[in-house]
């Protein structure tokens, strides 16, 4: 029996490997370069002094790129008004290349190390479902057999010491994170109260807002069919157009200047609520940028749909459904509705704020003559007045109704 593990380096994952072995299986760790601050060739040799029959590391970053988080970027896709969605985007590209190795190396398992409580285990577990119909899952920290044995941490670091599982040598922060070229997102340990302000310093990615220089960046991004092809910034000759490094100039800036920090209490799709605080600089550039573009590309009717299937497909990523029919179809639609949304937005980023400065694009809605207060333009102003008139007609019902009525 071969299993695939999604393997992080960490002590969770090294221990469930050990685990995993001494219930019989062939390990196969699948680690995934997301962009994450990590010594893969140390957590390589870390895997297979454990035991793995064989070591992936496989650079992930731009199928996670291009794949996942331009859909997002096209979308404006926010959870719950305000979570842009760093986990869970990585989540289903993470479970593309399990599988990919499940299939090449003929195992019929796939194993991870998301506790029982959260959405890493709908993520993982639905996506490879989907992907592998006939696959099957072992989860540790739902199965008795292994989360009875170790319930908390000074059990599990018992079993390490017992099996030679090298312990972090630096002490465990006190709260657990999730790390990608999207954002870290941290949870659980101190911050499980939501009243205690996260403390000075957890932040990796982002300048304190207080301490950010007292020069603004400015910077353009544009868009061709609502994803990002070139970022330029002010003074820098250089045009980015990779979008690996599209998106790393936008977190190198945002997180300069300290935008895209949040502390949100959410709800996951199991139903319980929990806080987290997460910074994504690059991604909160993006999003600030790609939602202007489309003010001025988009129909208003068209739009409004679209906000909507935007809010629909958030909660299909955030709930785990990346692949199900109804993702399919509504990344569809958004992408039918951004043929038009192509241009430049330039912005300022300043002590933690995005503030748009001005954008353009070569076919737009915007008539300039039709808006005009200086230019008539292909208008008749007095048509306005019946427009208003039959608009009232309802209005003034409305009105006369309720008067008599009371
Ligand atoms: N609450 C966020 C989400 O559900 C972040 C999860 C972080 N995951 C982790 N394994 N630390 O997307
Ligand atoms: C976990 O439970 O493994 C992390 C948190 C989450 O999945 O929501």
């Amino acid at each position: 029996k071969t299993v695939v593990l999604a393997y992080s380096g960490g002590l969770d994952t090294s221990c469930i490997l050990v685990w995993l072995r001494e219930q019989g299986f062939d390990v196969v760790a699948y680690l995934a370069d997301l962009g994450q601050e990590e010594d893969f060739e140390k957590a390589k040799r870390k895997a297979t002094k454990l035991g793995a029959k064989e070591v992936v590391v496989e650079d992930q970053q731009r199928e996670l790129v291009e794949d996942f988080v331009w859909p997002a970027v096209r979308a404006d896709l926010v959870y719950e008004d305000r979570y842009l969605l760093g986990t869970a985007l990585a989540r289903p590209c993470i479970v593309r290349g399990l599988v990919r190795v499940a299939e090449r190396v003929g195992a019929g398992y796939v194993s991870h190390g998301a506790t029982g409580k959260g959405n890493d285990q709908i993520r993982f577990e639905l996506g490879c479902y989907a992907l592998c119909p006939d696959i099957e899952i072992i989860s540790p920290w739902k199965d008795p057999e292994f989360y009875e044995k170790y319930p908390g941490r000074i059990e599990l670091f018992e079993y390490a010491r017992k099996h030679e599982i090298p312990l972090p040598i630096t002490p465990k922060a006190p709260w657990s994170m999730d790390a990608n070229i999207l954002h870290i997102s941290y949870e659980s340990g101190i911050l499980e109260n939501p009243a205690t302000h996260p403390p000075e310093g957890i932040f990796q990615l982002t300048t304190d807002p207080e301490k950010a220089p007292d020069t603004p960046q400015i910077l353009t991004i544009t868009f061709c069919a609502g994803v990002p092809t070139r970022v330029s910034v002010a003074g820098d000759a250089k045009q980015v157009t990779d979008p690996l490094e599209i998106l790393r100039t936008c977190n190198r800036i945002g997180g300069q200047h300290g935008v895209g920090r949040i502390d949100i209490v959410e709800n996951r799709f199991i139903g319980l609520k929990c806080r987290g605080v997460y910074e994504s600089p690059g991604l909160t550039v993006l999003r600030a940028a790609h939602l202007d573009l489309e003010a001025l590309c988009l129909d208003r009717e068209v739009r409004k749909i679209k906000a909507h299937l935007s809010h629909r497909m958030a909660e299909q990523v955030y709930n785990g459904l990346w692949y199900s029919p109804e993702f399919e179809f509504t990344d569809r639609c958004i992408a039918d509705s951004q043929k038009m949304v192509t241009g430049s937005v330039t912005l300022k980023v300043y002590k933690g704020g995005v503030y748009v400065l001005g954008r353009e694009a070569p076919v737009s809605l915007y008539n300039k003559e039709l808006v005009s207060m200086d230019v008539q333009g292909d208008y008749q102003p007095p048509d306005a007045r019946g427009f208003i008139r039959i608009n009232a007609v309802r209005l003034r019902e409305h009105h006369r109704v309720k008067n008599a009525s009371n």
